[in-house]
């Protein structure tokens, strides 16, 4: 849709701790390029997309200019909610935007298709969410006691890019007061009263969280899967 400043933030400041990459695995190479330069091609090569910006660690500049070369960037915080944070709030203070898509560098594999469905999407809520369903059994778990199976049918997963109304995540992020960390944004934007709506997820958006899904990745680069 015409008529929008649409900016697209990436959040590209964590140390991947779980994924056991000796570099923090945005910056770690996958599919032939680093996980951080997938995303941003597909950010910056869409239409309705005006500007990219990425959030980092302050001493990960040199590891994102050799990934992507010189591109807008702010320095990222100790946790996912305050490396958003300060990206929502350098793009207030340079001009502001309509909407915002904020994405996971470590979601490598980002189509247009996605983000043609959020943005739609936004004209209706002020935010949106690509989701998947469960396909395993899920229950509830302590340690090693097993409790009782939670019907998957009542639960999907929640993916990024997430799409939101600028100044209505700006507000939910600046209000955020619990105590629990978010994992995502939507969260924030719900807790503050705000609609998010659901469209349909990628499997080539899964997370790189964990050292065998580089390789989970490479095959599903490789196989160009889909959820269609
Ligand atoms: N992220 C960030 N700033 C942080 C923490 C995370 O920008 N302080 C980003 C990561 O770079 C990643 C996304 O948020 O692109 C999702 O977070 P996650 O998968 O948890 O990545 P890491 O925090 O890097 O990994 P880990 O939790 O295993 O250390
Ligand atoms: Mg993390």
């Amino acid at each position: 849709m015409n008529g929008h400043r649409t900016v697209a933030l990436i959040v590209a400041a964590g140390r991947g701790e779980r994924s056991g990459s000796a570099l923090p695995k945005q910056f770690a190479t996958v599919a032939g390029r680093p996980m951080v330069a997938h995303s941003h091609a597909a950010l910056a090569g869409h239409p309705a997309i005006d500007h990219v910006l990425v959030v980092t660690g302050a001493d990960q500049v040199e590891a994102l200019e050799a990934a992507l070369g010189p591109v807008p960037h702010v320095a990222g915080g100790a946790t996912r909610r305050l490396s958003v944070l300060a990206g929502l709030e350098a793009i207030a203070a340079t001009g502001g935007a309509d909407r915002v898509l904020i994405h996971d560098a470590a979601r490598p594999f980002l189509n247009a298709d996605v983000i043609d469905r959020l943005l739609s999407a936004l004209d209706a809520a002020p935010g949106a969410v690509p989701v998947l369903s469960v396909p395993d059994t899920v229950a509830r778990a302590v340690g090693y006691a097993l409790g009782e199976v939670v019907p998957r049918e009542e639960l999907v997963r929640v993916q990024t890019p997430q799409a939101f109304a600028f100044s209505a995540i700006l507000a939910a992020h600046r209000g955020w007061a619990a105590e629990i960390e978010p994992t995502d944004d939507a969260q924030l934007l719900r807790a503050a009263g705000g609609k998010v709506v659901p469209v349909m997820g990628d499997i080539m958006l899964e997370k790189v969280t964990y050292p065998g899904d580089f390789a989970a990745a490479e095959v599903r680069a490789a196989a160009r899967f889909r959820v269609r």
